[in-house]
């Protein structure tokens, strides 16, 4: 094994140059026996017994190592994304030792790693070139749970189909997204790339995703494979801290961290990943129970498993293996089919096989899995196809897709508050804009943490170019960067970055004083301040988990020295969770979370704060009031002594549910989102108080737009079960609707339900309903809405 710990050098995405000879050096020394060209892959299903009948012929001549080799999945250097990185890939492709490769895009560089195995390998299999495209390959889209927050499937599936455009001619033809794990702990750095809490929200994304990487034909130049992520119960890690533990009855691994991964099967899903997390005692990369009963035998899952980064090595840390072998030995078994960077296939499955604990037959499946895949994705054809400069030059960072992202950008927004209508930012009445934060001028974190071939140099648009492009000489933009978004960890510097003007000896102390400095003077001189403020890139992602929600930094008391100037605040918060904002709420006009909003950031924040687009994200996550209520989140249990913070008698709340030093409530709710047209709702019509179990129940509610602004309105729709042989949940999200209205507009919104949507794990995990009587919500976010109730009758 080559493993090695990351020299710096190679962390900054050094790329790897390959001798303009090395295919010649290999040829003549090699028994070169190609794989005939087949006939055309593009409708597979179509071609499914010339598929079969290839792969058999495939199979048959491959030795175990050859067949092995395509069970192993390497890292390049384009991109870290681990611990570990194996510095002779090279070397492993050209002996037929790597069925697949990743963080290598590039469509230069995934053609020379490609004319490896295809040229020079003993059968020619060709690679298939991975890469983490999360939200945007160049053209970066807004951060996974900003999307979520658009509440707009089409707006998900159109980003991932740019991606996927993007990546498909730049040599890469799988993406490791969509994640679909289910949160609850704005701790974890990697709620960011989650759709939130809900389970029929990130459903509903995870396969818009789905679709808009894959569309319909995996071996068209414009579609990708995606890879379904991680499965499962990562979301759920304990104490926020990634990695860590996940222990998750039955009930709710099957309620709330399933379903979507389920449904991305039955959207043809091509792959899955096993999770990091040891799952109830078992870690998910050695589960049999996930990998094969679950995933294979009861969802008919046919494509093929990977595993996480390293994963299976991991599973003697865990404690679920004596060693390497014993560990490829378990995962293999289990039904990871193939290894994702830590060669522990390619290290020990021959032994294994020749000591029985392996089968060979099964090595044969995994590698057919593969092998279908590459024949779907048309490789066999032509090799090459994803690997063409032209139309990556012609298809990335296009007019038309930076368009799109920047419309994806805007819808993503949430307003979180707008007091006195302190936005839209009013032309006519401002004559200077103060721009201040960390955030409001680096193009280093608009694209957010997972943006792998993102560039942070040039091309993300800043919240101060966005501006400017947007009022030109009409209004002055005064910026001063202000604050720091850097953990300070010392008293002393936390101390100068309050007091102005304290001398310090330290430079750093001197500098946050400046900063504090510039950012008042800037304000004093301008009609409005706006603050750009949250967190570094970094801090919301994978390995980033933290104990405070808070803004890092001293952002908190520039905020506070601006406020005593007495101007209008507007906060626009960058960050990829769900952060503490209290003091914010408390003394700020007006709050929008704008998540890490990608290339065209700016530009969307600007057509936001300027009003030429209404704000219309809604929350896809809770906001705790702090990081004691977490986890917090809308669709929880009721309990046996639910507080009742409307009872005046408040002595008799005692003994109830709550805390002493905080209410229950969260700071903004999920589902919560201003606009600055105001929604009016009226009264809910049902088309019966009763569900028949064959029947249909139509609800209807009409909507206006009573304000001066066109917008879009996510109307949504929860039910309640009162009474279940498990209980349920104060409330369930049962279907939304994004509608769009011009000022003054009204329309009446249907929703159906059916008992369908009513069945859940009832009481020995049946699935099913259960007659009683139910409440059905519908509104503007979970805490805001309009309440009727109906009877489902046996
Ligand atoms: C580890 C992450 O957990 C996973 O999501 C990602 O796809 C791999 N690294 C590869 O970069």
């Amino acid at each position: 094994m080559n493993k090695k710990l990351l020299p710096s050098a190679i962390a900054l995405g050094i790329s790897l140059s390959l001798p303009a000879t090395a295919a010649t050096m290999f040829r003549d020394t090699i028994n070169v026996e190609r794989t005939p060209a087949p006939v055309s892959q593009t409708h597979w299903q179509d071609n499914k017994a010339e598929m079969d009948a290839f792969i058999d012929g495939l199979i048959a001549k491959m030795t175990l190592k050859e067949k092995i080799g395509q069970l192993d999945l390497q890292s390049g250097f384009r991109n870290v994304t681990g611990p570990f990185i194996n510095d002779e890939y090279e070397a492993q492709i050209r002996s037929g030792q790597v069925g697949a490769i990743f963080n290598a895009y590039g469509a230069d560089f995934g053609r020379a790693l490609q004319k490896l195995a295809v040229e020079e390998t003993r059968l020619g299999i060709p690679l298939i070139v991975g890469h983490d495209i999360i939200h945007g390959h160049k053209t970066i889209f807004p951060q996974s749970i900003g999307e979520a927050a658009t509440w707009d499937l089409e707006a998900a599936k159109l980003s991932a189909q740019v991606a996927a455009k993007e990546a498909a001619a730049d040599g890469i033809m799988w993406t490791f997204a969509p994640m679909a794990d289910l949160v609850r702990d704005p701790r974890w750095g990697r709620v960011s790339e989650s759709a939130g809490e809900d389970v029929f929200l990130s459903t509903a994304m995870a396969v818009a995703r789905v679709e808009g990487f894959q569309g319909d034909d995996l071996a068209a130049t414009d579609t990708v494979m995606a890879t379904a992520k991680h499965f499962v119960g990562y979301g759920l890690a304990q104490a926020g801290r990634d990695y860590h533990t996940t222990d998750v009855s039955e009930h709710e691994l099957w309620t709330t961290q399933m379903p979507p991964f389920k449904a991305m099967v039955d959207a043809g899903v091509a792959t899955f990943m096993t999770a990091f997390n040891d799952l109830n005692g078992v870690p998910a990369t050695g589960s049999q129970f996930l990998l094969t009963d679950v995933l294979r035998d009861q969802w008919g899952f046919e494509g093929f498993v990977v595993t996480d980064y390293t994963a299976i090595n991991e599973l003697v840390p865990h404690g679920y293996a004596r060693d390497d072998k014993h560990a490829a030995e378990i995962a293999f078994n289990a039904g990871a089919d193939m290894d994702m960077v830590g060669q522990l296939y390619t290290g020990y499955l021959a032994e294994l096989v020749a000591e029985g604990k392996v089968s060979e037959e099964k090595i044969d499946q995994s590698v057919r899995t593969i092998l279908e895949m590459k024949w779907r994705l048309g490789l066999f054809e032509d090799p090459y196809r994803y690997n063409d400069e032209a139309r990556a030059a012609r298809e990335i960072l296009n007019a038309d897709n930076l368009e799109a992202a920047r419309d994806v950008a805007r819808k993503s927004f949430v307003l979180l508050k707008n007091d006195n209508q302190t936005l839209p930012l009013k032309q006519d009445e401002i004559d200077s804009i103060a721009l201040i934060g960390p955030l409001a001028d680096s193009k280093f974190d608009m694209i957010g943490n997972w943006a792998a071939a993102g560039d942070r140099k040039d091309q993300p648009v800043t919240v101060l170019e966005g501006l400017k492009a947007r009022f030109g000489r009409d209004v002055k933009i005064n910026y001063a960067q202000g604050a720091t978004y850097a953990y300070i960890n010392d008293k002393a510097t936390i101390e100068a970055s309050q007091g102005i003007g304290v001398p310090r000896i330290e430079e750093g102390h001197r500098s946050l004083a400046r900063d504090m400095k510039r950012a008042i003077s800037a304000a004093k001189k301008s009609d409005v301040i706006v603050m750009v403020m949250g967190e570094e890139q970094r801090m919301s992602g994978e390995a980033s988990s933290r104990v405070e929600l808070t803004l890092p930094g001293n952002q908190q008391a520039v905020m506070e020295e601006l406020k005593k100037l007495g101007k209008p605040m507007v906060l626009v918060v960058m960050s990829g969770r769900p952060n503490d904002l209290r003091w914010a709420d408390e003394n700020v006009d007006a709050i929008l979370h704008a998540w890490y909003p990608g290339t065209m950031g700016g530009h969307a924040i600007a057509d936001v704060l300027s009003g030429d687009y209404s704000p219309s994200g809604k929350l896809p996550m809770t906001f705790p009031r702090s990081v004691g209520q977490v986890p917090i989140f809308y669709n929880q249990k009721n309990t046996g002594r639910p507080f009742d913070a409307n009872n005046p008698n408040q002595r008799q709340e005692h003994y109830k549910s709550r805390y002493d030093d905080s209410p229950n409530t969260p700071l903004y709710a999920f589902g919560h989102g201003l606009s600055y047209t105001e929604f009016h709702y009226g009264e809910l019509t049902l088309s019966s108080e009763t569900l028949t179990p064959d029947g249909e129940l139509h609800v209807s509610v009409n909507v206006s737009n009573v304000g001066d602004y066109a917008g879009e309105e996510v109307i949504q729709l929860y039910t309640r079960q009162h009474v279940g042989s498990i209980t349920r949940p104060v409330k369930e999200l049962k279907g939304f609707q994004k509608v769009h209205f011009e000022s003054g507009e009204s329309k009446t919104i249907s929703f159906t339900l059916t008992p369908e949507d009513l069945a859940f794990y009832r009481a020995g995990m049946r699935w099913g309903t259960e007659a009683g009587e139910f409440d059905l919500f519908i509104g503007t976010a979970s805490d805001q809405v309009q309440k009727a109730t109906f009877t489902l009758i046996d």
